[in-house]
């Protein structure tokens, strides 16, 4: 298709695909996700999935993008049209991705103004409750985060996404450094470590190995079309390789920077590691309030997260935009405003699940916590079997088109034909049983 939109570099690149993978699920979900299940026993399975397993389909993803030049249901089809389907499967996981996302979202834009209003607070997790329980204003701080997203895909790939990342990502960087310092000179900060670094082995489970698995593909953005998009927009780059070692270099950082900065507090102010998606609202106010000045590093915390999940934000949103735009022959804005509006819905009602719709569960899990486990543990792990799968059987990818070491390129092609979609087909079944 003419006219598709392409990135000016492959810098440019390189920055939103960052943007994409680091945001809430490094800050937010990754801390609450480990106190779940057991701290170090997690985070070792994580970063052994991550730096392995996790690498051959983030190429592949990237790979099917740039090969295609299409959106999802195109890229899919055009290996074969009876594959449309797995396609559509991609921009509807976005969907309900988005749709709790933008909640949590809504709550990061409450806490920056609770920074800029210097607001009291005696107790942070009766606070938290009260406040995600508060239907009017936290529908409004949902759709305001829904719409700060979509005015940037509204606007396109490469207005305003790149100027975001140059300067927030490093900026956000340097803060976390600052409060990891801050944490780790806390009283008690060694038991959040240990926490953290020594393992239980008695925790391991299929759970903890799903969530595990499910935490990675969410953090690196894999296997819901934001990186097949985004690959579909690169032109000339033979090197996706590299990005794909550099997105997962620094996702990974985020999110150990992001532990190392909550546990030791967890610990210190005797707060419970398994309290669920508020464990950073309510840990961090704590640490701020120790801190001289901590209101405005507070509210500049916020705003860097905010702005670290805006660019996670509209990544998501691109995947069901384009694929409307390119199939539907939709104008961006048409393509923005319909996509808007079933996010918008949806959202809502993930919104409310935590004060009005708390009653209705689905597999006895809330709204948001059904979408937030679907999408992440079922769906993108599907997803990212199927890619494998097409890209190697379909598109005949090769690991020697991107990589220059063979036994790596070898190990690539075993690795994206056999050993992943076997991984994931039996962590899947398993996890699920
Ligand atoms: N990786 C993003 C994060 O960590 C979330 C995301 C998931 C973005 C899937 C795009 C696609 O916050």
């Amino acid at each position: 298709m003419e006219n598709r939109p392409s990135w000016s570099s492959r810098y440019s690149f390189i920055l939103a695909a960052i943007g994409s993978a680091v945001g809430l699920g490094n800050i937010w979900r990754f801390p609450y996700i480990m106190g779940q299940h057991g701290g170090a026993v997690f985070l070792i399975t994580y970063l052994i999935l991550i730096t392995t397993i996790c690498f051959i389909p983030l190429l592949a993803e990237l790979a099917i993008g740039k090969i295609t030049q299409k959106e999802c249901i195109g890229a899919f089809e055009t290996v074969n049209p009876k594959l449309k389907f797995f396609g559509l499967m991609n921009p509807i996981t976005g969907v309900l991705v988005a749709s709790f996302y933008f909640v949590v979202g809504g709550w990061i834009i409450n806490y920056i103004y609770l920074g800029l209003t210097n607001f009291k607070i005696e107790n942070h997790a009766q606070y938290f409750s009260t406040f995600t329980q508060n239907t009017l204003p936290t529908c409004i701080l949902s759709l305001l985060f829904l719409i700060a997203c979509m005015y940037f895909t509204l606007r396109g790939v490469k207005k305003g996404i790149e100027c975001a990342n140059k300067i927030m990502m490093p900026l956000f960087a340097l803060i976390l450094l600052g409060l990891i310092v801050f944490s780790l000179s806390l009283p008690n900060a060694q038991a959040g470590l240990e926490y953290m670094f020594k393992p239980d082995f008695s925790k391991i489970n299929t759970q903890m190995f799903l969530c595990a698995l499910g935490q990675a593909l969410f953090t690196l953005s894999i296997g819901m079309g934001a990186l097949l998009t985004y690959g579909s927009y690169i032109k000339e780059d033979k090197s996706i390789a590299k990005s794909a070692y550099t997105i997962i270099f620094f996702d990974t950082m985020f999110a150990l920077m992001a532990g190392i900065m909550i546990f030791p507090a967890i610990f210190s102010f005797g707060l419970e590691p398994s309290s669920g998606a508020g464990l950073v609202f309510i840990t961090l106010p704590y640490i701020f309030s120790q801190i001289s000045f901590g209101n405005v590093i507070f509210a500049l915390f916020f705003l860097l997260l905010f702005f670290a999940a805006l660019t996670s934000g509209i990544s998501i949103l691109e995947v069901p935009v384009a694929s409307l735009i390119e199939r539907m022959k939709y104008s961006r804005a048409k393509a923005c405003f319909v996509i808007f509006v079933i996010v918008a819905i949806i959202s809502i009602l993930a919104t409310l699940s935590f004060g009005l719709l708390a009653d209705i569960l689905i597999f006895k899990k809330s709204i948001f916590d059904f979408l937030d486990f679907l999408t992440a543990n079922i769906l993108m792990p599907i997803n990212a079997l199927v890619l494998c799968l097409v890209a190697s059987f379909g598109l005949k990818i090769k690991g020697e088109m991107f990589l220059e070491n063979k036994i790596v390129a070898k190990l690539f092609d075993i690795g994206l034909r056999y050993v992943i979609p076997i991984v994931l087909f039996g962590v899947l079944i398993v996890g699920l049983i």
